[in-house]
């Protein structure tokens, strides 16, 4: 337990966790993201985006295993529900840096490569209990923006970068999610774009950021001349330093930063998490319908299958 940081808002202000002690809006669910850095997570007023629990940040285990980041998931949540004080099990939505498909990761860019075909969302399901639903991690920061943050209330096509130890992106139109849109790995000057865009590789590299910026834009102009979006929103954690290189893009879309900083992957992992299983209660419709792109729990339909010849 020696790597747990608690009440994590000492790397930056923490804007939105001051739903601890107000009575939930709506759903209340954990939300998990899983960083190259951190494992974040915390429970989240669904209906307002804030947290209603502390955040707990957990280091990322190195090497990144699967079952190494299974256990600390598990952890994020024991201390999330310990610390409400709740005997009833939250829903729980993981933002995981890979494509994911029906809860599976299916790519492993930046993490350990056990991480091909894993079954995370299964695997977190059994380990808690409770359905679980997995979704990209860019992905699950874009939900949040486009419905608490900075993309609200914006139609066309708005497309979310988060730039970390990777480039991770999500496209919108009118607010629909296109799911796993890996604009980071777009070929730029014979290598995957985010070896250049990512935040990390301004470090890596030793950039300027005048330097690491005009990356960015290269970036940028490739992905406006494929979507032509109206709206880019560029989240992570360089986000608060927006002034430092947003003036020097010179894409013809609206640039602006995210809102919600570093709890964007938290929250849209939780209202994923909620929305998925109001889907898959729903008998008419498909998961794969759902606006988050989110998986129904393979353990809640395992479960409702292993029930039903004995009536209950
Ligand atoms: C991964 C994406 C992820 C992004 C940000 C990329 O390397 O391929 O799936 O969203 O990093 O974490």
């Amino acid at each position: 337990m020696d790597d747990v940081i608690e009440g994590m808002p000492s790397d930056e202000p923490d804007q939105r966790s001051d739903g601890v002690g107000q009575v939930p809006l709506g759903p209340v669910a954990i939300g998990i993201d899983f960083g190259g850095s951190g494992i974040k997570g915390a429970a989240v007023d669904t209906g307002t985006g804030r947290l209603v629990s502390e955040r707990v940040r957990i280091k990322t285990p190195d090497p990144s295993t699967p079952e190494a980041c299974l256990a600390v998931m598990v952890r994020l949540v024991e201390r999330i529900e310990a610390q409400l004080g709740t005997s009833t099990p939250l829903p729980v939505g993981v933002g995981v840096p890979s494509v994911i498909i029906d809860g599976v990761s299916k790519t492993a860019a930046n993490i350990d490569r056990g991480w091909l075909d894993y079954p995370i969302a299964q695997a977190l399901a059994d380990a808690l209990g409770r359905p679980v639903v997995a979704i990209n991690d860019a992905d699950a920061a874009g939900i949040a923006e486009m419905r608490f943050g900075a993309g609200a209330e914006r139609r066309g096509t708005v497309i979310v970068l988060t730039l970390g130890t990777g480039t991770g992106s999500a496209i919108f139109f009118d607010g629909h999610l296109l799911p796993n849109a890996e604009l980071g790995h777009m070929e730029i000057r014979g290598r995957d774009a985010e070896k250049r865009s990512a935040a990390a590789a301004r470090i890596r590299r030793g950039l300027s950021w005048k330097a690491w910026a005009a990356d960015l834009d290269e970036h940028l102009q490739h992905i406006e001349r494929l979507f032509s979006p109206r709206l880019f929103i560029i989240g992570g954690g360089v986000s608060k330093n927006a002034d430092k290189f947003l003036p020097r893009l010179t894409v013809r879309a609206e640039v602006v930063p995210a809102t919600l900083r570093n709890e964007a992957g938290i929250v849209g992992a939780a209202i994923a998490a909620v929305e998925q299983a109001a889907e898959a209660a729903r008998p008419s419709t498909t998961a794969a319908a759902s606006e988050g792109g989110a998986r129904p729990a393979p353990r809640r339909r395992q479960r409702a299958a292993a029930s039903a010849p004995s009536g209950t």
